[in-house]
């Protein structure tokens, strides 16, 4: 295939080192004069391994040259991928006028193109950039509609510097966000060959999908360091800690705990991370990431109750008020504290949980109910259709199977609002509501 490469940097000068090397043909195109000058040579602008050998390897084989003139190579090619830099601004602001320049000058050369076009950005944008400021730029400047004159499809790159050839080589995944399956699969062709999953999807969760990474390889990293310093202080070798957290790829490294949906409870989450958290205290360690998890499951609580409220109902129907289904344990269950708060502003209140008997519930379990609901069971219906039957909001606490039938089930006046993503609720009815999709 021709390509045409928009912006020199580390990103384009490895697509374009990595996609001769398979064998097409790249114009690189930037606005720096001496960066086009060196891949004309065959040399790199940026140092970054193996990728010398790739440049010299493509210009040995006339697969390669640069240039400053956008409407030469956009008409010499069929497809440009765009990375010009996305920079911070200083307020953390997302500049994006590198990538509405590069549109305007690629729209005017589209302009007199006849044949189609497709457009990939692989810069790092914030979800509705294409949709919002890319797509309206491109229309405005070649007097063309996206999906017909032209295509425009988000691939975002996930290599790291340093290892970059090997990491372009050796995706996680390979995603494209486009409006138009055809156009998908021609960006998908670029990359036939290459290991991981290749996922098509629509714009904006492509562009989310960059950041999503990103953010939690920040996070990781900050945990380590935070983990790393209260280990330390207490005379632990941190990387015996954490070689051992790896092993487990059940619960740690794993899909386990990262779906969206409501707050963490139950007797040991909230309780350990109190006790770390108090000894890194009595360390003198600050550990703000470690200290934030508790403020943002709280606020996760809030934003609940606060959701309720705003329905403007009084009858609700909560299914499922353990913290987890299958479980009878209502210690620290975050739904026991929308309970409570709810019975304080005088809400009529039902709950139902199979699992959950009153005359059953022994230890501290049973105190903690006795001490934080003592009337819980006035409260609590014995079955699903007893809630179903009067409830104008009805709220799925926990993933008890049993509740999947309640979107079926309910009538399109109540109001169903699912803080566990109960698969088969969350299709298709007005009334349905997710906590946080
Ligand atoms: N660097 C990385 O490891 C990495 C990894 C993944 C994604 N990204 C994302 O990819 C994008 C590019 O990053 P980078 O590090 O390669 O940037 P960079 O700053 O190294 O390079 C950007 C290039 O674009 C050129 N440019 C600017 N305007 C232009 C125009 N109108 N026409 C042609 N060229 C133009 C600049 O001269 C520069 O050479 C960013 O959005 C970044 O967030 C970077």
């Amino acid at each position: 295939m021709k390509i045409s490469i928009f912006g020199l940097g580390y990103v384009g000068v490895v697509s374009a080192g990595c996609l001769t090397s398979c064998g097409h043909e790249v114009v690189g195109v930037d606005v720096n004069e001496v960066k086009v000058d060196l891949m004309n040579k065959g040399q790199s602008p940026i140092v970054e391994k193996d990728l010398p050998e790739l440049l010299a390897r493509a210009k040995e084989k006339a697969l390669l040259k640069a240039t400053i003139k956008v409407r030469e190579a956009v008409h010499a090619t069929d497809m440009s991928l765009i990375c010009v830099g996305t920079p911070s601004r200083a307020n953390g602001s997302l500049n994006t006028n590198y990538i509405e320049r590069v549109c305007e000058q690629i729209g005017s050369a589209i302009k007199e193109k006849e044949a189609g076009h497709v457009l990939v950005f692989r810069s790092t944008m914030l979800p509705g950039t294409n949709k919002e400021i890319i797509i309206p730029r491109l229309e405005k400047a070649s007097g063309k509609i996206e999906g017909e004159g032209f295509h425009v499809a988000f691939n975002p790159e996930f290599l790291r510097e340093a290892t970059a050839v090997y990491d372009f080589n050796n995706p996680p995944k390979t995603v494209v966000g486009c409006n138009n399956e055809e156009a998908a699969d021609k960006v998908l062709a670029l990359y036939e060959g290459l290991p991981g999953p290749m996922i098509k999807t629509t714009l904006e969760v492509a562009e989310m999908v960059k950041y999503v990474d990103n953010n939690f390889h920040a996070l990781k990293i900050t945990f380590a360091n935070e983990v790393g310093h209260i280990c330390k202080n207490l005379g632990l070798d941190s990387h015996a800690v954490i070689d051992i957290f790896l092993q487990d790829t059940k619960l740690n490294i794993s899909s386990y705990y990262l779906k969206p949906g409501f707050a963490f409870g139950g007797s040991c989450l909230p309780k350990d991370l109190r006790a770390m958290t108090y000894l890194a205290k009595m360390l003198d360690l600050e550990t703000p990431l470690l200290n934030s998890l508790i403020l943002s499951n709280n606020l996760q609580i809030l934003m609940t109750i606060k959701k309720i409220i705003s329905f403007n109902k009084r009858r609700i129907g909560i299914a499922g008020f353990s913290f987890k289904a299958g479980t009878d344990d209502l210690r620290e269950s975050p739904l026991v504290e929308v309970i409570e708060t709810l019975i304080g502003k005088g809400y009529d209140l039902k709950l139902y949980d199979k699992n959950v008997s009153l005359a059953r519930l022994v230890g501290a379990n049973k105190e903690y109910i006795n001490d934080r609901i003592p009337h819980i069971s006035s409260l609590m219906v014995d079955s699903l259709d007893d809630l179903l039957s009067d409830r104008e909001v009805i709220i799925i606490g926990n993933k008890d199977e049993e509740f999947k039938r309640i979107l079926k089930d309910c009538r399109d006046d109540q109001i169903v609002y699912d803080l566990v993503r109960m698969g088969e609720c969350d299709e298709g009815k007005d009334n349905y509501q997710g906590i946080c999709w």
